[in-house]
């Protein structure tokens, strides 16, 4: 016989279980469990004020379009970026979603999306860009992707930037940097990252509370239609590989995640500090020749990429 369960909260039946918080919720407490979780990162990491102006990355996936419709409920001023970097049937249909929820919910919150097309902007899809500077394709999304962010929140005004990263992203990303020792990359790692200097906007992670299922979870409950599969190009199969075992960990151990990265914000940043920018960071940072967006070489490795991109063409 299948026992139901009841919602922790306020007894009535539950719709979910989450082990890591030995709870279990109906749709509603549910709703108020997620925006606590979201409230709680943007206070206890300072991320932003009640009047500031964000912009949020939004790839037509559950992480990010869940992010957009939490903030615009928990009553922030959001607009949304959405990149479509030129990946055929998957592109589009990112877009349609993306779209969607913008003309459907956004629209209701006064908000706006933003489209920047690689194809139109860059001159090529990322695969072909790839291809003409002899880069692999998901370093050179990543590139185009993080300059196109700033250079969106920059362009337009908006007080921070947020992605849609929640607690699995940064637990594997922990753990990778972690096992390779990456000093440089422990230090930066956190869910707040403030504008250094001129030209770069501060940046966010306001779901590292929340895991993936959980997510996934929220939209479907709110009916928030995303793209379910995943980048044809597949991210880099070492992020899997962590996901998996940290996967592992968790139903042996519920928790296990959330204490690895939260633990690790706690003991390197005591009393909930953001991430500071250290001195040496800031200084070495200066405007790109060719773009003038920060950076700590000559030109920007976005104007690299471009410039490596045009030389193949023009041979
Ligand atoms: P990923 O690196 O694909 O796991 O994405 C991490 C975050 O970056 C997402 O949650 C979004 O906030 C943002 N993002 C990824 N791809 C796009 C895109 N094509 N357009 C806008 N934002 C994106
Ligand atoms: Fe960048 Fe797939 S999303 S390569
Ligand atoms: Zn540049």
């Amino acid at each position: 016989m299948i026992k139901t369960m009841n919602c922790t909260r306020c007894k009535t039946k539950a719709v979910l279980k989450l082990p890591r918080h030995n709870a279990a919720f109906c749709k509603d407490c549910f709703n108020s469990f997620i925006h606590d979780q979201v409230h709680k990162a943007i206070r206890s990491q300072e991320m932003f004020a009640k009047n500031d102006h964000l912009l949020v990355a939004v790839s037509g996936g559950k992480d990010s379009l869940a992010l957009w419709n939490i903030l615009l409920k928990l009553g922030y001023k959001t607009d949304a970026l959405y990149v479509n970097l030129g990946i055929g049937d998957y592109s589009e249909s990112s877009q349609e979603k993306v779209v969607h929820f913008s003309e459907t919910v956004a629209v209701g919150y006064g908000a706006a999306l933003h489209v920047h097309t690689v194809e139109r902007h860059e001159g090529a899809g990322i695969r072909e860009l790839a291809m003409m500077a002899h880069r692999p394709t998901c370093s050179t999304c990543g590139t185009i992707k993080r300059y196109q962010f700033n250079h969106a929140a920059i362009q337009h005004g908006y007080d921070v930037m947020a992605t849609g990263h929640n607690l699995d992203d940064e637990a594997a990303r922990l753990l990778g940097n972690v096992l390779h020792w990456q000093h440089e990359y422990l230090e930066k790692q956190g869910p707040s990252l403030p504008a250094s200097v001129d030209g770069f906007a501060k940046k966010v992670k306001p779901l590292y509370r929340l895991t993936e299922r959980e997510l996934a979870a929220y939209c479907v409950l709110n009916k928030i239609d995303y793209v379910v599969e995943e980048c044809p190009m597949a991210p880099g199969a070492r992020t899997l590989l962590y996901k998996e075992v940290l996967n592992r960990l968790e139903t042996e151990s519920p928790g296990t995640k959330q204490m690895f990265y939260w633990g690790f914000l706690e003991k390197s940043r005591p009393a909930g500090t953001p991430t500071t920018i250290m001195e040496k960071d800031r200084s070495a940072l200066h405007p790109c020749s060719l773009c003038s967006q920060p950076t700590t070489a000559e030109i920007c490795s976005y104007c690299r990429l471009m410039a490596r991109a045009k030389t193949s063409t023009a041979r």
